[in-house]
């Protein structure tokens, strides 16, 4: 009996053994094809560590923009290791009255950590429902995937926040900018969301819409 316990724990560690060559990861290869769950994967033995590492958070972003804000991300192919991955991260910069307006992440949802400052952060759901908080650093606040959301800085100073996302492609689409900065009619932009030809013309104005 003992002897075949033996044999069974040296058959299941050869098993385990042969499958170490299963694919630990898919470190994005930004020459190859894209599909919708992310980049192509590098020749792994071309990868090292610094697939795995990223600098680029330690910087504050230029809020010198019409939303007083920067969002730098720590996304795939900069981010070549997190390819596949199913996690990411970004950087928040809000100078005084920043925003980062209403926006959705159709692959993600999204958790935030206060570091610096006071962020005014909320989610509106599927069913028209408000959720609101202020939030200081510190605190937390997560914002489910696919719901529009925003960051407002409501504090005197500057806010610094990190948020991690749920994919290593969470997507973005920021409404205001959907909706003003691009070529969709102004007709079609006032029948769409009830707004005034006036008011519709001068949002575009700000956000560099045309037509
Ligand atoms: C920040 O962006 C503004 C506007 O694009 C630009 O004029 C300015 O030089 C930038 N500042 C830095 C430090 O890069």
């Amino acid at each position: 009996m003992k002897m075949r316990i033996q044999i069974f724990f040296i058959l299941s560690l050869f098993s385990s053994i042969s499958f170490a060559s299963v694919q630990d990861f898919c470190v994005a290869d930004p020459k190859g094809p894209q599909n919708p769950s992310g980049y192509s994967c590098k020749n792994p033995d071309q990868v090292t560590e610094n697939d795995f590492a990223f600098s680029g958070l330690g910087k504050a972003g230029n809020t010198s923009n019409v939303i007083k804000a920067a969002v730098t991300p720590a996304f795939a192919p900069a981010f070549a290791g997190l390819n596949g991955l199913d996690v990411s991260l970004a950087r928040l910069d809000l100078a005084g009255g920043g925003v980062i307006p209403l926006h959705t992440h159709p692959g993600a949802s999204e958790v935030l950590v206060v570091i610096q400052g006071t962020i005014c952060a909320g989610f509106i759901s599927s069913a028209n429902k408000v959720y609101l908080k202020t939030l200081s650093r510190g605190d937390s606040m997560v914002f489910p995937q696919g719901l529009l959301h925003f960051q407002l800085n409501s504090g005197k100073g500057p806010a610094l926040a990190f948020v991690a996302f749920g994919s290593s492609s969470p997507g973005l689409q920021i409404l205001p900018f959907a909706l003003f900065a691009n070529d969709l009619p102004s007709e079609l932009v006032e029948a769409t969301t009830f707004l005034s030809d006036e008011e519709v013309k001068k949002l575009k104005g700000v956000l560099g819409g045309t037509n």
